[in-house]
């Protein structure tokens, strides 16, 4: 692991959808914080030496047979020690507490009553609101351990061991339906752990600058550029870090949105001054796609040709040595990649913009240690403006895979102008942050219609705006019904070819955001 900060605490994951957002909870306590394995020995964790250690919960019982667990030994390391809900159980019995399923699952908001003081709960009303989700409680603890907190079912919400700084939460802090759980964290770190709270992003921007100094010298770095916000980040500080060494490729694949590549030509040469390279590929992606309706089939195909392209151009850029890519943390852990880290693989990667291994390239990697919160305040802070900051995601084959169907350059054309329209509406309307991505569709059915005495028979655009958290699961944006019409007035009358707009109420699952 790399020492980003010598003060930090460490998250077991035992399969929590929430190890992630304790960590980032974490971070935002302005100490460092790292999801790591539940298997990691307790050598290994005096080793890494952190202040504190993090168990989350888990959708497993901890009675299970297989159900995951620790290295006992984390607890006599004298390293002050927060079980949260599953975490909790597991700690409570691994140190002679007795753990079963609880009369009544429990599922949701709660009262909690603060029993006795202590540093954990300390500075808090006696009486708070709390978020429970488990099927199991600690029903007795042995005489080392005293209750801090219960609720009307759970008569041991909280709990400390009396003799070592080993504490257990049987709700969930993380979450924001618990209203104090970020200074209940606050107090773990600050009062427990002794954390100073020093771990600043601005910090890490002079560090990662000096770091990529030294490593890259007087050589050459190549820095795809998608016009998303990770690989703008990266470009950005790169080109703080080593300025004219840096070259930049963008391809433009003929599928991003409206001005999109002016946008990012404009930012990388005007702003950053960067040596950037463009690589006008409209023609080659239509060929490669050319009868395709497939929407795996356009992916590859589309992946293919980025690869010759951004191969292409790299080899016109003499010296290059190193390869930077916008990697964030959440793909790490992911992806396993971390020896320490957790093994699961959660998300499925379909990142067309991912290059093969054999270009040959040393890799250069400086926001895998970020959430994508913090790529966003570190943009703000290389200076990098609000639109590129905090543009939706947008995938890598575009508007290709919102072209349902066949591409061909007019529906593109059709496409684009519908999508502009949904993006500058919803921006108008002050819900461009709120929402997490919206578009438009262009769908291969064309419906009746009529214009003027004129009877129609034109094509039909869907509109999807969603919200989320992780992208993992979506519900579709109660956009008002106002907003709704000028969206819908706007495209019907401004692009031609369209006479119908409908709106997208599905959510993810069972859908996915993408309709292809
Ligand atoms: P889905 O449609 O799977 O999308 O719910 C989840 C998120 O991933 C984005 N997405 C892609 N990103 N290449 C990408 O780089 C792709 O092929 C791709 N497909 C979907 C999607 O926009 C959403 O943010």
């Amino acid at each position: 692991m790399k020492r980003v900060s010598d003060e930090r605490v460490l998250v077991f994951d035992f399969g929590s959808q929430y190890a992630q957002l304790i960590a980032r909870r974490i971070r935002e306590q302005q100490v460092y914080c790292e999801i790591v394995r539940h298997t990691v020995s307790a050598a290994r964790i005096r080793e890494l030496a952190p202040r504190g250690l993090i168990l989350s919960g888990a959708a497993a019982s901890v009675y299970e047979p297989g159900a995951p667990v620790c290295d006992p030994e984390i607890f006599q390391l004298g390293i002050p020690v927060l079980g949260i809900c599953y975490g909790m159980q597991l700690a409570c019995q691994a140190l002679g507490g007795s753990v079963q399923s609880a009369p009544a699952r429990e599922y949701g908001r709660a009262l909690c009553h603060v029993l006795a003081e202590n540093q954990l709960l300390s500075g808090l009303p006696r009486e708070m609101q709390v978020w429970m989700s488990h099927g199991d409680q600690v029903t007795s603890v042995s005489g080392d351990f005293v209750a801090l907190a219960e609720t009307s079912t759970c008569p041991i919400a909280a709990v400390k061991h009396r003799g070592m700084p080993i504490y257990g939460l049987q709700f969930h802090p993380e979450v924001t339906h618990t209203p104090y759980g970020a200074a209940i964290l606050a107090n773990f770190v600050n009062r427990v752990c002794s954390c100073s709270g020093r771990w600043k992003l601005g910090d890490f921007a002079a560090e990662t600058i000096r770091e990529i100094r030294d490593r890259v010298a007087d050589r050459r770095v190549i820095c795809g550029l998608s016009g998303g916000v990770d690989s703008s980040v990266v470009a950005a500080l790169l080109s703080q870090a080593i300025g004219s060494q840096l070259s930049c490729i963008l391809v433009d694949n003929g599928f991003l949105r409206k001005r999109e590549a002016d946008r990012v030509i404009e930012e990388f040469t005007n702003h950053f001054k960067t040596d950037l390279h463009v690589v006008h590929a409209e023609e080659k992606f239509l060929a490669a796609l050319a009868g395709v309706v497939n929407p795996q089939e356009k992916r590859r195909r589309i992946g293919h040709a980025f690869i010759e392209c951004f191969a292409g151009e790299a080899k016109r850029i003499p010296g290059a040595r190193f390869l930077a890519q916008g990697t964030l943390y959440p793909d790490v852990i992911e992806s396993g990649g971390l020896p320490d880290g957790p093994a699961v693989t959660i998300k499925l990667h379909h990142n067309v913009g991912g290059l093969p291994e054999n270009l040959d390239f040393e890799l250069i990697e400086p926001l895998r240690d970020l959430f994508k919160d913090e790529v966003r305040k570190l943009g703000f802070q290389l200076g990098l403006p609000e639109d590129i900051v905090w543009r939706h995601p947008f995938p890598g084959p575009g508007l290709a895979v919102r072209c349902v169907g066949e591409v061909a350059k007019p529906r593109l054309e059709t496409l684009r102008e519908a999508d502009a329209i949904v993006l500058e509406e919803i921006k108008a309307a002050g819900l461009y942050r709120k929402v997490s991505q919206a578009f438009a569709v262009l769908l291969p059915v064309q419906s009746v219609g009529v214009m003027g005495d004129a009877r129609t028979y034109e094509d039909v655009v869907a509109v999807r705006c969603i919200e989320t958290e992780d992208f993992m699961t979506a519900d579709w944006s109660r956009l008002p019904y106002d907003l709704l019409a000028r969206i819908s007035t706007r495209i019907i009358n401004e692009v031609p070819g369209v006479n119908r707009v409908v709106y997208d109420t599905s959510s993810k699952p069972p859908a996915t955001i993408e309709w292809e």
